[in-house]
């Protein structure tokens, strides 16, 4: 290997390494640290607390409320912080899918972090990073057009088919009024491995 693709290398691992080092502190504050921590723009960003908005909103955001999400879309999102009302951050791995799910179909667990029959992920694919964001109403899968991967959003995410080596993750969201609201940090660091 030549010191340019060394070079290539050694930056990429950094970045993974990076990047798995602020998820840790995000998921740390999300846990209930209060200390707040001054993030890259290409780091996910997203606290307990958060409330969500349309992904390609401008001007001052408006919370989703479940009525938001209507069967068999998916709708993506930011998380904002409701204290500034400003977006946290336009990273994608910020991204967050909203899906609205049958209630009849989750177990206890996927319940508990469904608000108003509402699932969220992170909406980036394991795979190779594109944007999940069709839903296939007949079998209830989320779908990457990318390379097809799909994803269950009744099995925690887990892959249902296709090339992606790890579930989606999941993040727990709840209802505050009408409002969608982030629980809890992401099951995992979201993006493709390294
Ligand atoms: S990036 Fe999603 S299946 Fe390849």
């Amino acid at each position: 290997m030549d010191d340019k693709h060394r070079g290539c290398q050694a930056t990429s691992q950094a970045s993974v390494e990076n990047r798995r080092r602020v998820f840790r502190l995000v998921a740390g504050i999300a846990a209930g640290m209060t200390t707040r921590i001054a993030l890259a723009d290409d780091e996910a960003q997203i606290l307990v607390g958060d409330r969500l908005v349309l992904h390609t909103t401008e001007g001052a955001p408006v919370a989703l409320r479940p009525a938001d999400v209507r069967p068999n879309k998916v709708v993506l999102a930011f998380p904002f912080d409701p204290a500034t009302r400003k977006i946290r951050n336009e990273s994608r791995l910020s991204k967050i899918l909203l899906v609205r799910g049958d209630e009849a179909k989750m177990d206890e667990e996927t319940k508990k972090r469904a608000a108003g029959g509402v699932l969220a992920f992170s909406s980036v694919c394991t795979h190779a990073g594109c944007d999940v964001n069709a839903w296939m109403a007949k079998t209830s899968k989320l779908l990457c057009y990318c390379h097809s991967s799909q994803f269950d959003p009744y099995d925690s995410g887990k892959v249902a088919d296709g090339p992606a080596p790890r579930p989606l993750p999941w993040l727990a969201i709840k209802l505050e009024g009408e409002e969608l609201v982030v629980a809890g940090p992401l099951s995992a660091p979201p993006g493709a491995p390294a």
